[in-house]
């Protein structure tokens, strides 16, 4: 990438789902803004006008005059007072790292546009001491010291896919930065838009601090799919038993489920665990736990139809997590494609991700043996509630489980 000359207030490099609304809340609320991205479809198709985010609120946002007036989209990185850089931080699958490839393309690509007294803030979720020792020394190639010429931040991300325009307004966030001043000038960008508390801490607490969120849910979730498959061997109902075990007053805990899906949750831990990999072993067996649940569903469900010859099983739900299109890394397609293989007919359908023709438990449950709701998206929920004698009888056997 060469560097543009034409200078902005914030270059936001990397336009995805987390990049892309930072940009357009940015540019909404009179910063001007550059986005950045090497990908040039996407680029062409911003350009055109076309909004990648299905929300509406962001598409708004997306159209309005103010942020048309105020960002420009580039695959070149122009010199800034600020760079916010939002680029994919991948799983190393096998090695259970992270690949911080991308990262380090996105920040090398940042040096020759750098001035002095540049913020640089990192948006990503990265492991600990990231900033400090991959980040830094990348940025000090410029021959301009970190802390003295330049600053630099992690300001984690905490957005939930679905509801992005009202969180990524309203979350409180961290702010870890290498000085008092970056933190200043940090908080000076982000309350353009935020009406969060922004916290400040130095970067390798910021950089924790998201990884811990991220495992604390993968664990919670890993005892309740624990405690699930103790409730099968018992015989009795997890879901009672944890309605009852949640009326004390110190306990709450989440429900079981088909395993963890997403970019976040299967992930965020393995970054703990690779600079701390003697102390994790919580973490670790955690995520075991919560990537096996797809074959213990998939178990269940081959249970469930062992007495019919050569079922044709409906499947609702192919998404990551309810209510959301995104099927990457979901749990869901891991138990259709173990099923699959098995050699069982499947009849699919997910009217949030636009997957197979039928749109309501009932249609698709017609002259099926079974069905099967991997993912109980709100339509899925309103039906069970509503029409579950109806969707038994349109079953040939009256098999339906949900999770
Ligand atoms: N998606 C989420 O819900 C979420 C939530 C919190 C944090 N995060 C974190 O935010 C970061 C970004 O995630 P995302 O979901 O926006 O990713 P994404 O895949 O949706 O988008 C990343 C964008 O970066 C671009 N890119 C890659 N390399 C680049 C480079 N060298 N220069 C410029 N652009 C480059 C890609 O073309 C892509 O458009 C990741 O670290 C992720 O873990 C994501």
């Amino acid at each position: 990438m060469k560097v543009d000359d034409a200078s902005c207030d914030v270059a936001v490099v990397g336009l995805g789902f987390v990049g892309l609304p930072v940009a357009l809340m940015l540019a909404r609320h009179g910063k001007r803004v550059v986005g950045v991205d090497i990908d040039e479809t996407l680029l062409a198709r911003l350009r055109a006008g076309e909004c990648p985010i299905d929300e509406a609120e962001i598409a708004d946002v997306f159209t309005h005059a103010t942020t048309k007036a105020n960002l420009r989209y580039s695959n070149q990185v122009p010199v800034s007072d600020a760079y916010i850089v939002a680029v994919p931080t991948p799983l190393h699958a096998r090695k259970k790292v992270s690949d911080l490839s991308a990262l380090v393309a996105a920040t090398k690509s940042i040096v020759p546009a750098l001035r002095k007294n540049a913020l640089v803030i990192v948006e990503s979720t990265i492991p600990p001491m990231c900033c400090e020792e991959t980040l830094k020394p990348i940025l000090e190639t410029s021959g301009l010291a970190v802390g003295h010429d330049i600053l630099l931040a992690h300001c984690p991300e905490r957005l939930y896919p679905g509801n992005v325009a009202h969180e990524i307004v309203h979350n409180d966030r961290i702010i870890g930065a290498c000085n008092s001043i970056a933190f200043e000038r940090s908080s000076e960008i982000y309350a353009a838009f935020v009406k969060g508390n922004l916290s400040q801490t130095d970067m390798v607490t910021a950089e924790f601090c998201k990884l811990m969120e991220n495992t604390y849910r993968d664990v919670n979730i890993a005892l309740a799919n624990e405690l699930a498959m103790v409730a099968e061997r018992l015989g009795t109902s997890v879901e009672a038993a944890i309605d009852l075990a949640n009326k004390h007053p110190r306990v709450s805990l989440l429900r079981p489920g088909i395993g963890v899906g997403g970019h976040c949750i299967p992930i965020d831990p393995w970054f703990i665990a690779e600079v701390a990999p003697e102390e994790t072993e919580l973490i670790t067996t955690a995520r075991r736990i919560n990537d096996r649940m797809p074959h213990v569903i998939a178990t269940r469900i081959r249970r469930a139809v062992a007495e019919l010859p050569d079922p044709l099983i409906g499947v609702f739900g192919v998404t990551y997590k309810p209510d959301v299109n995104d099927v990457r890394e979901s749990p869901a397609w891991e138990i259709v494609h173990l099923l699959e293989q098995d050699g069982y007919r499947l009849e699919i359908a997910d009217p949030v991700a636009n997957v197979g023709s039928h749109k309501t438990l009932r249609e698709l449950a017609r002259g099926r043996d079974a069905l099967v709701v991997l993912v109980p998206h709100r339509v899925a929920r309103e039906e069970l509630a509503n029409h579950r004698a109806e969707i038994l009888s349109a079953l040939r056997s009256p098999i339906l489980l949900s999770f």
